[in-house]
C-alpha cells in the first residue's frame, strides 16, 4: 500500500514544527521540508502545506518557491505568509496590514466549523486581493480576505490560503480545518500507528542491514532504550549494546537499568568506568572542562569497546525527529543542524542508523510501549550526559557522588510516591559541595553542606518554569533528607525558572 504523506514546506517560522505535531495526531505521515527542496515526482506525496515566515513577501529576500511543482496537481493549503505568496504570486499584489480575531466559515476547508470561530492571526502583511478564479472562503470583521480558495487550479487539484494559524493552541478549530485538508481534501487514510511503525520499520531495518552487525550506544534514556528494543526485535543477536558507566550516574542506576535491558532481551555491554572518569575529573572546578573530560573519555571508552565488535557496519542512534529538523532563520542559514556522535575513529568506516529519525518525543513513548517496554522505562525524567557531575558544584569526589547519589534518591523516590513524578518534566537534587553552613543536631553544631532540589515543568526544555511543588511534600523531603544524609545539614527549593537560570545549576 503507498505510504501516504503530507510535505509541509518551511519558510523559517516558529510554529512550522507544530503543525507537523497536529498532523501526527490525525494519525497521518508529514515531512517538512526546507521551502526549495519539494521532491518533485514522489508519488506518496498526497499534498503541500505552505507554511509561515518571519518574512513579507515584498522582503527581497524573502524565500521564494516554484509553485509549478506542485500547484494544481495536488492540493495546497498556504498558512500565512503560504497565503500569501499564493496569493502574491497566483495574480493579486496589493496588501494592508490588520490584526484580527474571529472568522467565519464558507469552503471544504470550513466544514463543522462553528459562526465566529476563534482564530490565532499575526501581525504582518494582510491579502486584500484574492488570486485570479479564487473565491473568499471565510472573512473576518475587519478583513474580508481572511480564507481563500480556488476549487480547481487550472482545471486541477484545489487550492487554500488562510491568514490565520490553524496550527496554534489559541485556533480553536485549527485541528479540525487541518482534518478537513488531510483527510477529506487529499484522502489521507490517518492510518500512521506505533503498531504499523513498528512493522514497517522492523522491514526496512532487515532489508537495510541485512546480516551485518550493530553497534549502539546505550543511556538509559527513553531514546536510546526505544531505539534498541526496535533494533533487537528487527536483527536480534546482531545488535551490540555498548552502556558506559561514568560513576556519576543515579543511586543504582546502573544495575537497575541493565537489568531492565536483560529482561527486554538486549544483548549488553555494561562497561564500569567509573574509576577512569573519576580520576580525570580530580581537582576539576569549571563546568566546561567538566564536560569536556567526561565527553572525551565517554568516546575513549565507548570506543574500546567498539572496537571489539570487529565486523561492525553500523552504528545506531536513538536520534528522533526534533534533533534534525534544520529549522532557517531569517538570513537562510542553518540554525540548527543534525547532532551527531562524534569522534568515533574513521577506520572503523561504520554507517549511521536511525530509526527513530522520524517521531516526535510522544511518538517513540508509543512505540515503547507498543514494543512492550516497561512505563518506568518510558517515562523516565531526562538525565544530562554528564550526570551528577554537573549538579555537584566544585571538585568530585565519590564521597560527594554517594552523598548526592542519596539525596537525589529520597527525592525522587518522593516524588513517585506523592504521584508528583510524571507531572514534572524533570527533577533532581545539586549539592553545593562548596559551601558551608551552620546547624544543629540534637546537642552538636554541624557544619556542612546544602542541597537544593530542582523540579521544572516543561515541554522541550527550551524554556521550563520551576514546578509548584507541595509544601508538604517539601516538608518531607527536607527532613528525611537532613536525617538521613549524612554531610548535608540544609536544603533549599531552587524557585527559578529558564530563562533567565538553566534547568541544571552548571
Ligand atoms: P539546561 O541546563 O541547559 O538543560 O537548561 C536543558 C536540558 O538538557 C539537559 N542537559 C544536558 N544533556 N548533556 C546532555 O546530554 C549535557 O551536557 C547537558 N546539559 C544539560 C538538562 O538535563 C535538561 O534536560
Amino acid at each position: 500500500m503507498q505510504q501516504q504523506k503530507i510535505i509541509i514546506l518551511d519558510f523559517g517560522s516558529q510554529t512550522t514544527q507544530l503543525i507537523a505535531r497536529r498532523l501526527r495526531e490525525l494519525d497521518t505521515f508529514c515531512e517538512i521540508l526546507p521551502y526549495n527542496k519539494f521532491p518533485v515526482g514522489d508519488p506518496d506525496v498526497i499534498g503541500v502545506i505552505l507554511a509561515g515566515s518571519p518574512f513579507s513577501v515584498y522582503d527581497p529576500e524573502a524565500f521564494k518557491v516554484d509553485l509549478n511543482q506542485f500547484i494544481g496537481q495536488l492540493p495546497v493549503l498556504g498558512i500565512c505568509y503560504g497565503a500569501q505568496y499564493i496569493a502574491y504570486n497566483a495574480g493579486s499584489r496589493e496588501y494592508g496590514r490588520q490584526n484580527l480575531t474571529t472568522i467565519n466559515m464558507d469552503c471544504p476547508l470550513f466544514k463543522g466549523f462553528d459562526e465566529n470561530s476563534q482564530v490565532w492571526m499575526s501581525h504582518g502583511d494582510t491579502i486584500t486581493e484574492i488570486p485570479t478564479g479564487a473565491q473568499v472562503a471565510a472573512s473576518t470583521q475587519q478583513v474580508k480576505n481572511a480564507a481563500y480558495y480556488i476549487p480547481s487550479f487550472n482545471g486541477g487539484k484545489p487550492v487554500f490560503g488562510v491568514q490565520f494559524h490553524p496550527e496554534v493552541f489559541h485556533s480553536v478549530q485549527g485541528t479540525l480545518l487541518l482534518k478537513n485538508f488531510v483527510v477529506d481534501i487529499c484522502g489521507g487514510r490517518q492510518d500512521w500507528s506505533a503498531a504499523n511503525y513498528i512493522e514497517t520499520t522492523v522491514r526496512e531495518l532487515r532489508q537495510q542491514i541485512g546480516t551485518d552487525r550493530v553497534i549502539l550506544g546505550l543511556s538509559g534514556g527513553v531514546d536510546s532504550s526505544v531505539c534498541a528494543v526496535l533494533l533487537n526485535r528487527a536483527i536480534g543477536s546482531q545488535l551490540t549494546c555498548i552502556f558506559v558507566d561514568h560513576g556519576m550516574l543515579r543511586k543504582n542506576e546502573f544495575t537497575d537499568v541493565m537489568h531492565d535491558y536483560e529482561c527486554l532481551g538486549l544483548n549488553v555491554i555494561g562497561v564500569d568506568a567509573s574509576e577512569k572518569f573519576l580520576s580525570d575529573l580530580e581537582g576539576v572546578t569549571e563546568p566546561e572542562k567538566k564536560r569536556k573530560i567526561i565527553g572525551r573519555d565517554f568516546i575513549e571508552v565507548f570506543n574500546e569497546q567498539a572496537r571489539k565488535i570487529t565486523d561492525a557496519k553500523w552504528l545506531a542512534q536513538g536520534t528522533i525527529y526534533p534533533d534534525r529538523i534544520e529549522s532557517l532563520n531569517i538570513t537562510g542559514k542553518v540554525i540548527k543542524s543534525h547532532h551527531n556522535v562524534g569522534g568515533l575513529p574513521e577506520e572503523m568506516n561504520l554507517s549511521l542508523c536511525e530509526p527513530l529519525k522520524w517521531l516526535f518525543k510522544d511518538e517513540v513513548r508509543r512505540v515503547g510501549r507498543e514494543l512492550g517496554m516497561p512505563e518506568h522505562l518510558i517515562t523516565r525524567h531526562p538525565f544530562p550526559g554528564p550526570g551528577l557531575a554537573v549538579r555537584i558544584l566544585g571538585a568530585i569526589t565519590r564521597d560527594k557522588v554517594r552523598k548526592l547519589q542519596e539525596a537525589d534518591d529520597i527525592y525522587i523516590r518522593g516524588l513517585r510516591e506523592w504521584g508528583l513524578y510524571d507531572k514534572v518534566w524533570q527533577a533532581g537534587v545539586v549539592l553545593l559541595s562548596e559551601v558551608h553552613s551552620v546547624g544543629v543536631m540534637g546537642d552538636e553544631r554541624t557544619y556542612e553542606n546544602p542541597v537544593a532540589l530542582r523540579a521544572v515543568t516543561s515541554t522541550d526544555a527550551m524554556t521550563a518554569d520551576w514546578a509548584h511543588l507541595p509544601y508538604d511534600f517539601l516538608a518531607q523531603v527536607s527532613t528525611e533528607i537532613i536525617n538521613k544524609v549524612k554531610g548535608v545539614n540544609r536544603v533549599c527549593y531552587d524557585i527559578s525558572s529558564k530563562p533567565p537560570s538553566t534547568i541544571e545549576w552548571e
